[in-house]
């Protein structure tokens, strides 16, 4: 009843980790499959060894997380154990790359490629140095530019970029996507910047000041953008963003979404949030008669 397909691969659920929770090396990723997740997105890999924002880096608030953890990553140099020891997981792994350039992006891309992962999932909501830091997932150039370049690195491995909610028109930029290649799309990246300030010290909770805000509060976001971006593109959706429940899960879905993302839950609802959400899909599946994750897939369309 749970078992569906995103993007060629056989999913025992629609329920995938996000990036860069909980993901952060293989022990974990595996325990994640055991948890009961349908594929498990890695950390993002950089160009470089990098170490990430000084603490804190992410805080809890009334409705969510804020976080500028700023990508801490091991660099595509030092990955080779860490793919090793994922060998024989029984889950799909997507390996998730970002670049602060196209040339990064491409470098990253050709090195992650070799250890073939089920997908390359591109983080394209970093910003560009070589365009005054736009953010590429801002504007359909920018990344049609990292798409195009990522693809003629990654021979038959899919490609999914992961959209920012910042972009005044997220649909555009996916249908620029689709055009240079991409086999999915991954929506949304946190929505920010943000920012909380503790009123007793008067000062900035968060080291870096300013953080991306993820779960429930962003969720309504979420679903519009995954609305938007099924009406524009043919490629499967990877949803996500504040799903907390099963019943987000179908929401999303409905949207558009054929696999969810769940990132934040499992803050609130522990590594078990994958078995619990799945659970819950199937339950209300039940109850409404649904026999398929598929026939969720774009129900709230017209
Ligand atoms: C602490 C933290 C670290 C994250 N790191 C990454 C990352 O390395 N790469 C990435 O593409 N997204 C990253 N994200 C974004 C999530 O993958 C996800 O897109 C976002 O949090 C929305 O989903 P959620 O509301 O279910 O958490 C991170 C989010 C959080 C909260």
């Amino acid at each position: 009843m749970l078992e569906t397909e995103f993007c060629g691969l056989k999913l025992k659920n629609p329920t995938v980790l996000a990036s860069g929770i909980l993901g952060t090396n293989a022990a974990l990723l595996k325990r994640v499959v055991r948890e009961g997740a349908g594929a498990v997105t890695m950390k993002s890999i950089g160009p470089r060894e990098k170490l990430g924002h000084p603490n804190p880096t992410v805080i809890e608030w009334e409705h969510g997380l804020i976080n500028a953890v700023g990508l801490p990553s091991p660099g595509y140099q030092n990955i080779e154990s860490e793919f090793a020891e994922l060998k024989n997981c029984s889950a799909p792994i997507i390996a998730s790359i970002y670049g602060a350039s196209v040339e990064e992006f491409e470098t990253v891309a050709e090195a992650v490629a070799e250890y073939k992962p089920a997908i390359i999932e591109i983080n394209i909501s970093c910003p560009n140095t070589k365009k005054e830091g736009q953010i590429f997932g801002m504007s359909p150039e920018m990344a049609t530019d990292v798409v195009s370049a990522v693809v003629a690195k990654t021979g038959k491995i899919p490609v999914m970029p992961k959209l920012t909610p910042q972009a005044p028109k997220i649909a555009d930029i996916a249908v620029a996507c689709e055009k240079a290649g991409a086999n999915a799309i991954c929506a949304v990246n946190t929505l920010g910047p943000g920012m909380l300030i503790d009123i007793e010290a008067r000062k900035p909770i968060l080291a870096n000041k300013f953080g991306g805000v993820s779960g429930p509060a962003i969720k309504p976001i979420a679903v519009r953008c995954v609305y938007q971006i099924y009406r524009a593109v043919s490629i499967p959706i990877l949803g996500m963003g504040g799903i907390n429940s099963g019943k987000d899960a179908v929401e999303m879905m409905m949207a558009g979404a054929s696999a969810v993302g769940i990132g934040t839950a499992t803050h609130y609802r522990g590594i078990e949030a994958f078995k619990l959400i799945a659970d819950e899909i199937k339950q209300w599946m039940k109850e409404h008669e649904v026999k398929s994750v598929k026939d969720l897939v774009g129900a709230a369309h017209d």
